[in-house]
């Protein structure tokens, strides 16, 4: 939202603010808090797990109407081309910058599980510019551009919580349930040697 001033806080007090908001209302509340706050970097050190395999997953907090993960990125690395669930997503950067990749979804068959994706739109999740997957179109991929060669962390906030997505196959238009796991939970590694 330009021209708001950002106010920097650490990633507990982010958590306390977003436990007070309440249950009715929570995602306007929520929206406004992530685009209205700047990450301080040194708060975040407990979840940053980078491996050279994969982007991690790091739970940092959870209850039964949000969950808060940190995700770090190598230079190059990106997700698959995901949804979620019908929860809404918000991210905030920590250290870096990411770039987000919109597709529309079109003749999705739930029986043979096929559809054809429409690349949309891009766009770049800035320190000062945090983003909101939009709920109409919520099937996107997330990359740490390999030129910009520097490591990302970013914030990812979901309401409710959920634990599987679908991914998407666009060179086959298929997609599939897929499980979602933890590298940490709470700043402790729960997947050593993945
Ligand atoms: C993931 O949860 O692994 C992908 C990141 C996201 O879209 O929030």
């Amino acid at each position: 939202m330009p021209g708001r001033t950002l106010v920097t806080l650490a990633i507990d007090d982010l958590v306390r603010e977003l436990e007070r908001l309440p249950e009715e209302g929570f995602v306007e509340a929520a929206r406004d808090v992530v685009h209205g706050r700047v990450l301080a970097p040194r708060s975040l050190e407990p979840y940053q797990f980078f491996s050279t395999r994969h982007y991690t997953r790091n739970l940092i907090f959870k209850n039964d109407l949000f969950e808060l993960l940190a995700l770090c990125w190598e230079p190059g690395q990106q997700s698959s081309v995901h949804n979620h669930r019908g929860q809404q997503c918000w991210m905030m950067m920590g250290l870096g910058r990411l770039e987000n990749l919109n597709f529309r979804v079109h003749d999705r068959d739930e029986v043979a599980r096929t559809c054809r994706l429409e690349p949309t739109s891009v766009i770049e999740i800035t320190r000062d510019q945090a983003m909101s997957v939009d709920p109409d179109e919520p099937v996107h991929l997330i990359r740490n551009v390999e030129a910009w060669g520097e490591r990302a962390l970013s914030v990812h906030l979901y309401s409710r919580p959920f634990d599987t997505c679908e991914v998407y196959c666009p060179e086959r238009g298929i997609y599939m349930d897929v499980q979602l796991s933890y590298w940490s939970t709470h700043g402790r590694p729960c997947a050593p040697g993945r």
